[in-house]
């Protein structure tokens, strides 16, 4: 009942409770009975098929609801499942378990994916990739669900759905790459210059990854990570990939989508399979609350980051995929990541993205399970045992047998009692977090500067990375045929750095407007130093 076990069970003896074992049986129906044939009972040799085979209508209707929404976004991806391997006892920055000791294991599954595309698109499209990870640990499962870029196009997430439907095709003909799609994004971009960051990022390489174990990860949100005696730290995640950094060329990542549309799933599978497990760092920038407003931006601010030369990368475990899914549609697909699946240890923070996506998730789910069980299947249960009055619901799948499912009672002797009854801090919210103030509808002051970020980002590459980055816009871009929305990306990237306005204007047949040093503020001065230039990249 302390909800806690010595170990969480390991993904084999797991996932063997749940595997069906096919090899040397026979054929029966969804309940059992044997199953003789493949033919429909029809009324005579050439008589139609009759309603009362009801082995016919299983099968078929069985096969007619195979198919599940797909996930609004990140829809094509891959997954894996690992193990996560604690560095140290790192109890002086935080209570999570998972981090309590030094070598402690904990299984973990990971989904890649890109976002824009369907379920059924190529791997190597343009695009931001999804990181998303599952720890299952021996106090609950936690997902950092994260990106392969340390910063988001938007501050609110009640943009959300804006920035998606420019960057999805248009609804009249549904075509990924027809010029329409690139007004629409570039429209959004353009209009919303806070995406210039995250845009920035995806039209360098990390837009084009070589495959899924050459990029990083980045939780990008500030977190909290909170001890077991309530107090707090701010930090940030990143992957780091212990294969290294890589994409392809443009020109690569074309040529491979006509060759293989599954490139990167089946670098994956492959890397995997041979024995050949790819790994990961996870590294935290650790800030103390009174950093908040400290670097020159504001960290609740999702579109920023924490340049590490003002606070250093602190790697504090590491992650090894070393097992591919038994079944994708089980695993890959059924899995249910949430920014809200956190765990004793690590607390939230009032970036206003942040709390958006910890409404999305669930609801997104709840539409794509048809009910509220989906953390009863295999792939998200916990692996220690879970106990609570949440009861019924469409495809309930265990019998709960406690006759008193409310709390309090006292004819169950109190039980399931309250964790923080019986665990020392059961908390999950720090427990010196406040929030007031008047309402308002307005994005924070403190997150106003959007152009200082992407312009460090720019001036950290080297020439031929930022010719790389140029040619992405000028190819993008020039498939814009709105000329309303080519000056409005102009206007914007010059806003950043008119030489690159300039450059990619000479593709679009357009004229930068003059410099605008209204906008070149640049890197503003912090009281721990100035971001100088160059700076080592993320
Ligand atoms: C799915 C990352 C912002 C809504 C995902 C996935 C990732 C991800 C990696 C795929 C998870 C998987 O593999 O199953 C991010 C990051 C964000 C962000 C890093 C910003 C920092 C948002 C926002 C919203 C949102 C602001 C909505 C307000 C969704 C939805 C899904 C999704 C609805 C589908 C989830 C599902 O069907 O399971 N996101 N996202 N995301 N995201 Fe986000």
């Amino acid at each position: 009942h302390l909800q806690r076990r010595a170990e969480p069970e390991s993904t084999a003896e797991f996932l063997d409770k749940f595997t069906i074992d096919d090899n040397d049986t026979f054929i029966t129906s969804d309940v059992g009975g044997p199953i003789a044939d493949q033919n429909s009972l029809s009324a005579g040799d050439r008589g139609p098929t009759l309603l009362e085979d009801f082995i016919f209508r299983q099968k078929i209707q069985h096969f007619d609801h195979e198919r599940v929404p797909e996930r609004a976004v990140h829809a094509r991806g891959a997954g894996a499942h690992g193990v996560f391997t604690s560095y140290a006892d790192w109890s002086n920055i935080t209570a999570a378990s998972f981090l309590g000791a030094a070598g402690k294991e904990t299984p973990v599954f990971i989904r890649f994916s890109t976002v824009a595309g369907s379920r059924g698109s190529v791997d190597t499209a343009r695009d931001v990739h999804g990181f998303a990870t599952r720890f299952y640990t021996d106090e609950g499962n936690y997902d950092i669900v994260g990106n392969n870029i340390p910063i988001f196009f938007i501050q609110d997430a009640i943009l959300f759905p804006d920035l998606i439907h420019a960057v999805k095709p248009q609804p009249d003909r549904e075509i990924p790459q027809a010029a329409t799609a690139h007004d629409t994004a570039w429209d959004f971009f353009s209009g919303q210059p806070s995406s210039l960051h995250t845009l920035f990022w995806a039209m360098a390489g990390n837009g084009i990854v070589r495959s899924f174990r050459h990029m990083d990860g980045f939780g990008i949100h500030t977190f909290r990570f909170v001890t077991e005696d309530g107090s707090t730290k701010l930090v940030k995640f990143h992957w780091k990939s212990m294969q290294g950094r890589a994409s392809l060329v443009w020109e690569e990542a074309q040529a491979v989508q006509g060759k293989n549309g599954d490139y990167h799933r089946q670098d994956l599978w492959d890397a995997i399979e041979s024995g050949m497990f790819p790994e990961w760092e996870l590294n935290v920038q650790i800030m103390s609350e009174e950093d908040q407003l400290r670097f020159g931006f504001d960290l609740l601010d999702p579109t920023k980051i924490v340049p590490v030369e003002l606070v250093p990368l602190t790697p504090i475990g590491k992650l090894t995929l070393n097992r591919n899914p038994i079944n994708y549609f089980a695993e890959t697909e059924q899995i249910m990541f949430q920014p809200g699946h956190i765990v004793r240890g690590i607390d939230f923070t009032e970036d206003p993205l942040l709390q958006g996506r910890i409404f999305s998730y669930l609801d997104t789910q709840l539409n794509r399970n048809g009910g509220p069980n989906f953390e009863q299947l295999p792939i998200n249960q916990p692996r220690i045992p879970w106990h609570n009055n949440n009861r019924d619901g469409a495809s309930q799948f265990f019998i709960p047998s406690n006759k008193y499912p409310y709390t309090p009672n006292t004819l169950n002797n109190g039980s399931p009692k309250q964790a923080n009854q019986t665990v020392g801090n059961g908390f999950f919210t720090a427990p010196n977090r406040a929030a007031s103030g008047k309402l308002v509808r307005s994005v924070s002051s403190t997150f106003s500067d959007v152009y200082s970020q992407p312009r460090l980002f720019f001036n950290s590459l080297i020439p031929a990375e930022q010719q790389f980055l140029i040619n992405a816009m000028r190819f993008e871009a020039s498939h814009i045929t709105s000329t309303v929305v080519k000056q409005n990306v102009l206007t914007q990237l010059n806003r950043v750095d008119h030489d690159l306005a300039v450059r990619v204007g000479e593709a679009l047949g357009m004229e930068a407007p003059a410099p605008d040093p209204t906008f070149y503020h640049n890197n503003k001065t912090t009281d721990v130093g100035t971001f100088g230039t160059p700076l080592k990249r993320l």
